[in-house]
């Protein structure tokens, strides 16, 4: 597109589900977070009623990770704590948040994606490097890593192929554009967009919104 063309953008609504499906899918829906409930409740350090894992899933030491509730996670995601000598790891979704196919996490430190954040498919999130300073050892082979807590707070949305690097804190409300990587803090209602991801506008909104959750 030339410079100063604009494209014609339409407003449209996610159609609800047909009325005289609504009842079924209530129950069928139900049923899932029951079985959701019962089969990884137990082994996570939290994990809310209302949410949903899809298989196939790969979980490192859930144990350490806390799902909150009505959070939708879909098939494909890896999601890891990682156990090292220093401080045990922290890694939670806040409730609401939707995580769309081939999710990647990696906490060995400190993770904390907070509520309502819609991340779009194959988007990795991490704490960590793995050092590569020591000419003997290649990454491979060294077993340490350099880590730095990672926030995403409430209501963002990370876009299509988005890559948060250790150490970023995305402030509420913001975008990150599809295949950005952010390397840097991103101030609330921002969208960021590129490699490495720079501020490309501010989000003006109407409406309050709620107080955040992501612990500081
Ligand atoms: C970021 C996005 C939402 C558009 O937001 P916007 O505020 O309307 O942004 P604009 O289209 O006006 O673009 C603003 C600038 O950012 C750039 N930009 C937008 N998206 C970009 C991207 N993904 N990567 C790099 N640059 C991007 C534009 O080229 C423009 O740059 P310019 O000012 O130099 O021309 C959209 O581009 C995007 O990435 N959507 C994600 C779609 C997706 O992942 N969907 C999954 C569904 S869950």
């Amino acid at each position: 597109m030339s410079e100063g063309q604009s494209r014609a953008v339409t407003r449209l609504f996610i159609a609800p589900t047909a009325p005289s499906h609504r009842l079924l899918d209530a129950a069928v829906r139900r049923l899932r977070f029951a079985w959701s409930y019962l089969r990884w409740r137990p082994r996570f350090a939290a994990y809310g009623f209302g949410s949903l894992l899809e298989s196939p899933v790969q979980i490192t030491n859930p144990r350490f990770i806390s799902i909150g509730r009505g959070v939708h996670i879909r098939s494909g995601a890896r999601i890891e704590a990682i156990l090292t000598t220093g401080p045990t790891p922290h890694l939670q979704i806040g409730d609401g948040t939707s995580i769309h196919m081939h999710f990647h996490c990696g906490a060995a430190l400190d993770v904390r994606i907070g509520r309502n954040v819609l991340i779009a498919g194959r988007v990795y999130i991490t704490d960590h490097d793995h050092a590569f300073d020591d000419p003997d050892r290649p990454p491979v082979q060294n077993n340490t890593l350099l880590a730095s807590s990672t926030v995403v707070e409430d209501d963002c949305w990370l876009g299509e192929g988005a890559i948060v690097l250790k150490g970023v804190r995305i402030e509420r409300g913001s975008v990150v554009a599809a295949g950005s990587v952010v390397t840097r803090d991103v101030p609330a209602l921002s969208v960021v967009a590129g490699v490495p991801a720079r501020v490309v506008r501010s989000i003006a909104r109407t409406g309050d919104l709620a107080p955040c959750s992501a612990p500081s």
